[in-house]
């Protein structure tokens, strides 16, 4: 196996009289559990099969910081030319980053941030902006008024901190108050325990905000068994073409607020790094919003 990388490491041919090199990229996912990451990954290989050039070796890291881990520095020892991560959680991945990076080894930050700058590029949407643009938006759909529940996704995961800190700045003002709040770490089955929880202390709520759609979706499984989904509004975050969207469409969820893979965008930067062009130490990725009212046109994209 190692050969393999080393051959395709030195690998220099000659395309009609042109040097061209051919690349090795490991990209590690943290988990492959949910159906975003799954996109992620199927983004990525679309847009590298139109690059003969360049070859991604796929590993997922299970939901587990320690493999997740030990994948760059196999990377490192297998001679990888550059490094993809979306990492499980900001700290315990920053020092791995950071040393692949130091050796001279291009790394590109998927979705979830490290801590620190010491990586070569990170691509991501503005999640701070998504919260407090879905915070807005239930201000305005509940008429200034209402009980929430926010059921965050990982808060030691910057998307998770920066959701709900948004959200929290655009409900201010306003009497949108939240009466529960929950990490589910992203995961739909603890979102439906945590709401199931929610419904049992709260007689009345009017929305809950989900940090992703997975737990948004679970929640309203939970009211639905409690019988009270038609009391309140469920919003979401992600809005795959295949999830969020389809939820919007069944008016299981009122909203869902896009979170785009970024697996195009990781492509494209990595290739630009390989050839030796400079690129921005961030770039971020713009999002929409999907209601009941505008799914059918393709939803609006966000202030
Ligand atoms: C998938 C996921 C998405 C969410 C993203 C945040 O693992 O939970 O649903 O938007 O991660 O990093």
């Amino acid at each position: 196996m190692r050969s393999l990388f080393v051959l395709s490491l030195l690998c220099l041919s000659s395309v009609h009289g042109q040097s061209s090199r051919t690349w090795t990229v490991g990209m590690s996912q943290c988990n492959l559990g949910e159906p975003w990451r799954v996109q992620m990954n199927a983004d990525i290989r679309r847009a590298a099969d139109d690059h003969p050039e360049l070859t991604v070796m796929f590993k997922d890291a299970q939901n587990d910081n320690l493999r997740q881990r030990a994948h760059i520095e196999e990377f490192l020892r297998a001679g990888v030319d550059a490094i993809l991560v979306s990492p499980k959680e900001a700290a315990p991945l920053t020092g791995v980053v950071r040393d692949a990076y130091r050796k001279g080894i291009p790394v590109i930050v998927l979705d979830r941030r490290v801590l620190g700058e010491d990586y070569t590029c990170f691509i991501g949407a503005d999640n701070r902006k998504i919260g407090r643009a879905l915070g807005k938006w239930l201000v305005q759909r509940l008429g200034g008024k209402g009980k929430i529940v926010e059921l965050k996704g990982l808060m030691t995961s910057t998307p998770g901190q920066d959701r709900h800190a948004g959200f929290r700045e655009g409900i201010k003002g306003s009497e949108l108050e939240v009466i529960f709040e929950a990490d589910m770490k992203w995961l739909e089955p603890n979102a439906r325990k945590e709401m199931e929880s929610a419904l049992a202390r709260f007689s009345r709520i009017d929305a809950v905000y989900a940090h992703n759609d997975p737990a948004a979706h679970g929640a309203w499984l939970a009211a639905r068994a409690a019988g009270r989904e038609q009391e309140m509004l469920f919003v979401g975050v992600d809005a795959l073409p295949h999830e969020g969207q389809v939820y919007v469409r069944q008016g299981i969820l009122a909203a869902s607020f896009e979170y785009p893979t970024g697996g195009k965008e990781a492509v494209e930067t990595v290739l630009r790094v390989l050839r030796g062009e400079k690129v921005p130490k961030e770039i971020t990725l713009l999002s929409r919003v999907f209601t009941r009212e505008n799914v059918e046109q393709g939803g609006e994209e966000l202030e």
